[in-house]
């Protein structure tokens, strides 16, 4: 059974438009789309450079108010910052001045949680991504891997119900971003938390998502919305078998019929 299947949407988009006015004119960058996340599941987002992902997903963290529509989470309709998110960018973005630990603590002295049980999961989140021993080590003495690694551990210290993610490894080579996959995925699998990724990669997409929903060129719409029927724990090996080389395929040939290529060619 895949994570998708009969469940509440979480995570609701209704019309939802998004246009920004420029000085030469205005520019539409999301047009009427909706789309139903269920609760628990690993979404993907796909679709050509500049096409308006970043600007979906800001608009689900509340950091931007959509033209028109709606965007609701949970039983909340997005209407300003949505601050129990987590949210990770390109850049790790970490604190250079305070160690592993500290930085993924930040997010707990932001919530005023508890600090003794939020340094005992800090420690075992970092555990679970391998940084176990680099916990007191500061950002410049890490690799962009391990950084990465710690923004995420950051971002799902409070147990987020909902993870927001725009193009959390793009910055990292071929061999480091299968390692950070591997982790996400297995961070995701033990939290179950409703994930939103944005990746230019298919084969990322395809590797991680329960469901991967490809957009149009700008004004992003929805052009393909493709179940990811995968057994998990999947593993980099996986990526060789007919199965995924067909969704992959499939993810391509969508993007060729757009007139568009992606970062994996
Ligand atoms: N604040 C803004 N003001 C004006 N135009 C904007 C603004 N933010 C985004 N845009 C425009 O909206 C469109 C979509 O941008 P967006 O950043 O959402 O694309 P994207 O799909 O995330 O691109 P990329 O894959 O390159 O990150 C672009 O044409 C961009 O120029
Ligand atoms: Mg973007």
């Amino acid at each position: 059974m895949t994570a998708t299947a009969c469940r509440e949407p979480f995570i609701r988009f209704r019309d939802v438009e998004k246009s920004f006015t420029t000085r030469s004119g205005t520019v539409s960058a999301v047009e009427r789309l909706s789309l139903d996340i269920a609760d628990g599941e690993f979404l993907a987002i796909v679709g050509p450079s500049g096409c308006g992902k970043s600007t979906l997903l800001m608009a689900l963290a509340g950091l931007t108010q959509p033209t028109a529509g709606s965007i609701d989470v949970g039983d909340e309709r997005v209407d300003g910052p949505v601050t129990s998110a987590g949210i990770v960018f390109q850049g790790a973005e970490l604190l250079s001045w305070r160690t592993a630990v500290e930085n993924v603590l930040l997010q707990a002295e932001i919530r005023k949680l508890d600090p003794e049980a939020s340094r005992a999961r800090a420690l075992r989140l970092l555990s679970d991504v391998g940084l176990a021993a680099f916990a007191d080590h500061y950002p410049d003495e890490l690799s962009g891997g391990m950084q990465q690694r710690v923004a995420l551990c950051r971002a799902l210290l409070h147990e987020p119900r909902m993870v927001l993610m725009d193009e959390p490894l793009g910055a990292l080579d071929a061999i480091t971003r299968d390692q950070v996959q591997m982790d996400l995925q297995q961070l995701w699998l033990r939290s179950r938390s409703t994930v939103v990724l944005i990746t230019h990669s298919i084969e990322e997409a395809v590797f991680l998502a329960d469901r991967v929903v490809v957009l149009t060129p700008r004004p992003a719409r929805i052009a393909a919305d493709i179940p990811i029927e995968l057994d998990r724990p999947r593993h980099i090996a996986d990526r060789g078998s007919d199965a995924f080389r067909d969704y992959v395929t499939a993810i391509r040939d969508e993007f060729s019929r757009l007139g568009v290529f992606s970062d994996d060619e």
